[in-house]
C-alpha cells in the first residue's frame, strides 16, 4: 500500500467496545476520487469504521492516514483534518431552523461573506432539487427531503471526503433513487472521495467503483462488483451476496478447465459442469445464483450447460418473481419470472429441469481461509 497516492488508508485497525473486538485488524486503502461501498450485515462494524475514519472516535490500535498524513491520536491537527470530511447519517439530521439556515450554517462558521453564502446555498439547493425550499422549516420536510438538506449542508462545504452511513436506509424507493442519483452525480462532477456503508448490495453495485465486504469486523473481500458478486472468496461472502445455492461437492474430473463436480447424497453423486481449474479430488462448494437458473419441462442437451432433473418442493411468488425450490438430489433454488412459473404450471411435486451454464457456477475451495 502506498499512503501517498491514497486519500484514506487504514492500517491494522482494531477497535473494541466493552472488551469485545468489533473491528479486527482492518487494512484498506481508498484512492482520491474513488467511490467505495462498505457492505455487510447489521452489526458488522460499518458505522464504527466510518466514525473512526471521520475521527469521531480513536481506534484501539492501528493507524489512519488522510491524504498521506498519519493522523495523530489527539490534538489540533485532528480537527483540521475533520474539516476536510463530511458525514451523512442513516437518519437524516436537520437542525431546528429554515432549510436555508441548515445549509448556510457551516459557511457562516467558516466566516464566509453573506453574498457568497447566498450564492453557494442557492446553487447547492438547486443541485439537490430543493430550489424554492429556502424558508421552509426543516422539521416539516419528508425523510427524503431532509436527507437532501443534510447532503446539501455537507456538499456546500466541498468536502474532500464524504462518508455516508446507509444514507437511504430509512427512505422510500423514490427518495432513495433521488439520493442515489445525487451521489452518482457528485462523484462524477466533483471527484469527491466517498465511502458509503450500505446493506443494499444493488446500491453498492450501482454506485461504487469498488466494494468491501465487512462481516463480523473483518474485511473478507474487496474488489469490483463483478468480483464480489460472481466470485465471492468464501462461504460467508457468498451467503451475504445472495449466492443462495452453495452446494458441497468434490471435483471428480477436470477437462481443460471444465470441472465436473460431484454433488448430492447419492453414492454416485450428480455431476455439475463448472468452469474451474481445480483438479480432481479437491473438496469444493459449487455456487449458483438463483437468478442464473432457468427452468424447463425437458432436458436441454448442450455442452458447457447443466440440465438437472428435479421435483418442485415449493413455489413462492413475490411480485413479478417466483422463487422455486427444487429437489435434484440436493436442494436448488431458482428465481424465475412468475409468468414462466405459471407457463410451466409449476406446483409442488412437478417434474422440472433446472438449467444453468457452466460459466454460471462459481467454484470455491472448501475450508478456504478467511
Ligand atoms: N458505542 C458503542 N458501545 C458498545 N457497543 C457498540 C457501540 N457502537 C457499536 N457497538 C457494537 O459494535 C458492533 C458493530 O456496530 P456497528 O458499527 O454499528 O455495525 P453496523 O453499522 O455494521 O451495523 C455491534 O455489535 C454494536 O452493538
Ligand atoms: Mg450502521
Amino acid at each position: 500500500m502506498n499512503s501517498l497516492s491514497s486519500m484514506i488508508e487504514v492500517a491494522d485497525l482494531t477497535h473494541s467496545y466493552g472488551g469485545k473486538e468489533i473491528l479486527k485488524g482492518l487494512n484498506l486503502s481508498i484512492a482520491r476520487g474513488e467511490v467505495f461501498a462498505l457492505i455487510g450485515p447489521t452489526g458488522a462494524g460499518k458505522t464504527t469504521l466510518l466514525r473512526i475514519i471521520d475521527l469521531l472516535e480513536t481506534p484501539g490500535s492501528g493507524e489512519i492516514y488522510f491524504d498521506g498524513i498519519c493522523v495523530p491520536r489527539s490534538g489540533k491537527q485532528r480537527l483540521e483534518i475533520r474539516r476536510r470530511m463530511s458525514f451523512i447519517h442513516q437518519k437524516p439530521q436537520v437542525f431546528n431552523s429554515s432549510v436555508y439556515d441548515n445549509v448556510a450554517c457551516g459557511l457562516r462558521w467558516r466566516g464566509e461573506e453573506r453574498d457568497r453564502i447566498a450564492e453557494k446555498v442557492d446553487g447547492i439547493l438547486e443541485t439537490v432539487g430543493l430550489e424554492g425550499y429556502d424558508s421552509r422549516d426543516a422539521r416539516t420536510l419528508s425523510g427524503g427531503e431532509a436527507q437532501r438538506v443534510a447532503l446539501a449542508r455537507a456538499l456546500v462545504l466541498e468536502p474532500e471526503v464524504l462518508l455516508l452511513d446507509e444514507p437511504t436506509a430509512n427512505l422510500d424507493p423514490v427518495s432513495t433513487a433521488k439520493i442515489e442519483h445525487l451521489i452518482g452525480d457528485v462523484a462524477r462532477r466533483h471527484n469527491t472521495t466517498m465511502i458509503m456503508a450500505t446493506h443494499d448490495m444493488a446500491q453498492g453495485q450501482q454506485l461504487a467503483d469498488r466494494i468491501g465486504v465487512l462481516i463480523d469486523g473483518t474485511l473478507l473481500q474487496t474488489g469490483n462488483a463483478t468480483d464480489i458478486f460472481r466470485s465471492p472468496r468464501n462461504e460467508e461472502v457468498a451467503h451475504f451476496v445472495g449466492m443462495e445455492n452453495i452446494i458441497e461437492g468434490v471435483v471428480v474430473a477436470n477437462n481443460e478447465g471444465i470441472a465436473t463436480v460431484s454433488v448430492g447424497s447419492n453414492p454416485d453423486g450428480i455431476g455439475i459442469q463448472a468452469v474451474s481449474n481445480y483438479p480432481a479430488r479437491q473438496e469444493v462448494y459449487a455456487c449458483i445464483r438463483p437468478e442464473d437458473i432457468t427452468l424447463a419441462p425437458m432436458m436441454h442437451r448442450s455442452s458447457a450447460r447443466n440440465s438437472l432433473q428435479g421435483r418442485v418442493a415449493r413455489v413462492a411468488s413475490n411480485g413479478p418473481l417466483s422463487r422455486v425450490q427444487i429437489d435434484c438430489g440436493f436442494r436448488l433454488v431458482a428465481l424465475v419470472t412468475r409468468v414462466s412459473a405459471e407457463e410451466l404450471n409449476l406446483q409442488e411435486g412437478s417434474e422440472v429441469y433446472a438449467d444453468f451454464k457452466a460459466t454460471a457456477v462459481h467454484i470455491m475451495e472448501r475450508n478456504a481461509s478467511r
